[in-house]
């Protein structure tokens, strides 16, 4: 029988999991659908009942739903109670459970980039910078302390960069915060992350990065456009850069082995999302 799947959201027309998801199941002769939902706040409980009443196998969720959909689950695992946060969700006889495969995804495309160093050890005691303290910093700030990363978070609302600093303490993560603003920080830093919604719609950076350690791996989880300038200048500057794609394609290859239980067509899965890309631009 066919079998359904989703993504929900809110808003949710841009979204590129259908046509991953759709890959790997046509790659692997799976006869399934996978569809998108816009899905108010205010409906989202409804949403799940819904969701779970006409059958589906699972879906995965994402803005603005990522925290709020926890109490409509029956369980979660390790890895979405460590994160506070579900970004994917099975049904299994009938129990809804939540799993969070975005800090795994994030790690998993950073190491794709470490060819030629031992990508396990690559992380412990090294200095990441994390720029924003929004949903998505917080996914990663967590996977990263997890691998024994010092994290160095900085946000505009001051406030907002402190306060995760002290849920990463808590986890027993090492962490230190501040406002964002240029500073030695950028020519310490082994691994900074963009996080923040700069860049989105073109626009320059908030500040020059005229001081950044070129050694240092930069990621913008922007995809859309593929370059910030962000990553332009980084590129300039002499540092390896990477955009979200990659993000998005690993926690889609987790969310799919997590619901069929078999290895995912990672590569269709990269061709579709990269040529969706490129129609997108030319567009
Ligand atoms: P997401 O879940 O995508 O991370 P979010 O939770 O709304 O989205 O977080 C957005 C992040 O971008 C925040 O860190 C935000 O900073 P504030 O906490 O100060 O709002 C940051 N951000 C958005 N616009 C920004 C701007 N113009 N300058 C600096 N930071 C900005």
């Amino acid at each position: 029988m066919e079998k359904h799947f989703a993504v929900i959201g809110d808003p949710i027309e841009h979204s590129l999991s259908p046509v991953m998801h759709r890959a790997a199941f046509k790659a692997k002769g799976i006869e399934a659908e996978y569809q998108r939902f816009r899905v108010s706040p205010d409906n989202l409980g409804a949403a799940v009942s819904g969701l779970t009443a006409l059958g589906f196998a699972g879906w995965n969720v994402t803005i603005p739903h990522k925290e709020k959909i926890i109490p409509f689950l029956h369980e979660l695992t390790p890895e979405a109670k460590r994160a506070g946060a579900v970004n994917t969700v099975k049904v299994d006889s009938g129990r809804l459970i939540g799993h969070n495969t975005d800090g795994q995804g994030f790690v998993r495309s950073i190491e794709t980039e470490l060819v030629g160093t031992d990508s396990r050890g690559w992380f412990n005691g090294k200095n990441a910078v994390i720029l924003g303290a929004g949903g998505a910093a917080k996914g990663i700030a967590f996977a990263l302390a997890d691998k024994g990363m010092n994290l160095h978070i900085l946000n505009r609302t001051e406030e907002k960069a402190h306060e995760l600093v002290g849920l990463v303490r808590v986890r027993g993560g090492e962490a230190t915060g501040g406002e964002l603003l240029p500073g030695k920080w950028l020519g310490q830093a082994d691994l900074v992350i963009q996080t923040t919604s700069v860049g989105l719609k073109g626009e320059k950076f908030l500040f020059s990065l005229a001081e950044i350690n070129p050694e240092a791996l930069v990621v913008d989880i922007i995809f859309r456009p593929q370059e910030t300038a962000f990553l332009r200048e980084a590129k300039a500057k002499g540092c390896h850069t990477l955009n979200g794609l990659g993000m998005l394609l690993h926690q889609g290859v987790l969310a799919w082995e997590f619901w069929l239980g078999e290895r995912a067509p990672l590569a269709e899965m990269w061709d579709a999302l990269r040529n969706r890309i490129l129609v997108v631009e030319k567009g």
